[in-house]
């Protein structure tokens, strides 16, 4: 038997940008220049005293053991304080948080200690993949609910999501047993007010299905109204979990920390699964983790204000090169229609010819849900200069006009294929 025939091996895709990424080493091995703003992989490098502080924390022969899986109580102490800073909420740092080691791991892990034979669960589409495959992996069925920002600009944000939700919940004849939210949206940008979360968990309480929330750019916003957490809804911890990442706040995405806050239920069950999985996090990288939350806010400041030029800088750069591209309201990406003339090739098509032709690699659309096709997200890793030179040969590359003939198969993507179960 073939490892590629495992059960849950199967139940996987390839990892949606393995194929663009295949596209963008062969490209460099032949000595290429590839403007990549394909990946949401932070370039800043971490704040210099948090790296201090994980080089001290690293002295310590005693930081060499062990871990505590749940988080060392420093730092779910310092999570606490800072949900109560931010967000006003209070936290029990020994009851209502979990660290994990990425949030990415802590859905993941959360997912295969919820699921149960024929449960299923409802993420909107499109979505971080991690959303629907951690669950997909552990047997869970999807429901895929479309959710486009500004499809109709005389609704609300979400609400299009919010109706496509209540509707699947109420005629299901078995309820969802969760639902993932995860604002502001990647690949999207889109943000939602306390409105729709305290409209979601009355909802939700009533149905008796658990919320997972995902607030990785909680604090990456470029107006005056900070996301707000689901938390902040007085009832929301009966049901809701909130996952919060250290790596695009603090540029600390190898380090692999984050962390769930919430239902004492769900903390619970984090915590029992990953006594059994992992040690936790590298004590020195906790110790760092929590000087970051507990030290100076300004580096997060500098970093909001770094996506924010070069947000500024795409979205003109790339009017000017004949691309409207949606100034995003959050996150570091950017939510791209194809450009006039293009639109008939999917997004992989697109994102490939990008490749090859214009030496500037994105991520497809398509990857991130079915409802992603027709779109690609830009991420804002590379510095204004390399954004400016982006649109430059962007310019040239529209002017040349789009490939009469498919130059690639128009074979859906993986993802869209998980997406529509
Ligand atoms: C929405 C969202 N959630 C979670 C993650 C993973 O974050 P972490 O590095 O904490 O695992 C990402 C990373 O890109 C993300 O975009």
């Amino acid at each position: 038997m073939r490892s590629m025939d495992f059960h849950r091996i199967k139940l996987l895709p390839p990892y949606v940008f393995a194929e663009v990424n295949a596209m963008k080493a062969k490209a460099r091995a032949a000595g290429q220049d590839i403007i990549d703003l394909g990946m949401g992989n932070p370039d800043t490098g971490t704040p210099r005293h948090i790296v201090d502080k994980l080089v001290e924390a690293a002295q310590n022969p005693r930081a060499h053991r062990y871990s505590a899986s749940r988080g060392i109580t420093g730092l779910r102490k310092a999570i606490a304080a800072y949900y109560g800073r931010r967000f006003g909420v209070d936290i029990d740092p020994e009851t209502e948080t979990c660290v994990t080691i990425g949030s990415k791991e802590g859905l993941a892990t959360l997912a295969s200690a919820m699921t149960g034979p024929g449960d299923s669960i409802v993420t909107p589409d499109p979505s971080y993949p991690i959303h629907a495959h951690g669950f997909l992996i552990v047997g869970a069925e999807v429901v895929a609910i479309r959710q486009l920002p500004g499809e109709d600009p005389s609704l609300p944000s979400g609400r299009d999501f919010m109706e496509g939700f209540k509707k699947t919940v109420e005629t299901a004849s078995r309820k969802p047993l969760a639902v993932i939210l995860s604002y502001p949206s990647n690949p999207t940008a889109q943000i939602v007010g306390l409105d729709f979360y305290g409209e979601m968990v009355d909802f939700c309480r009533h149905h008796k299905i658990y919320i997972l929330s995902d607030i990785a750019y909680s604090e990456i916003y470029f107006n005056d109204m900070p996301p707000p957490s689901v938390l902040q809804i007085p009832k929301a911890r009966e049901i809701a979990i909130e996952f919060t990442s250290m790596s695009k706040t603090y540029s600390m995405p190898g380090w692999r920390i984050g962390f769930g806050t919430g239902n004492k239920d769900l903390v619970r069950a984090l915590t029992k699964i990953k006594s059994w999985l992992d040690y936790g996090a590298f004590t020195p990288i906790q110790v760092a983790a929590a000087a970051a939350l507990n030290g100076p806010q300004d580096c997060v400041a500098h970093i909001r204000q770094l996506y924010q030029g070069r947000r500024d800088v795409l979205v003109q750069s790339m009017a000017a090169a004949g691309w409207d591209i949606p100034s995003p309201p959050a996150s570091m990406f950017a939510w791209a229609p194809l450009p006039k003339g293009f639109r008939h090739l999917t997004s992989l098509e697109f994102s490939k010819l990008l490749l090859t032709e214009a030496q500037l690699a994105v991520s497809p659309g398509a990857a991130f849900g079915a409802s992603g096709e027709g779109f690609i997200r830009i991420a804002l890793v590379e510095n204004e200069q390399r954004i400016r030179q982006a649109a430059r040969v962007v310019k040239k590359f529209l002017s040349a006009g789009a490939p009469e003939v498919k130059p690639v198969s128009a074979e859906p993507p993986p993802a869209r294929k998980a997406a529509n179960r």
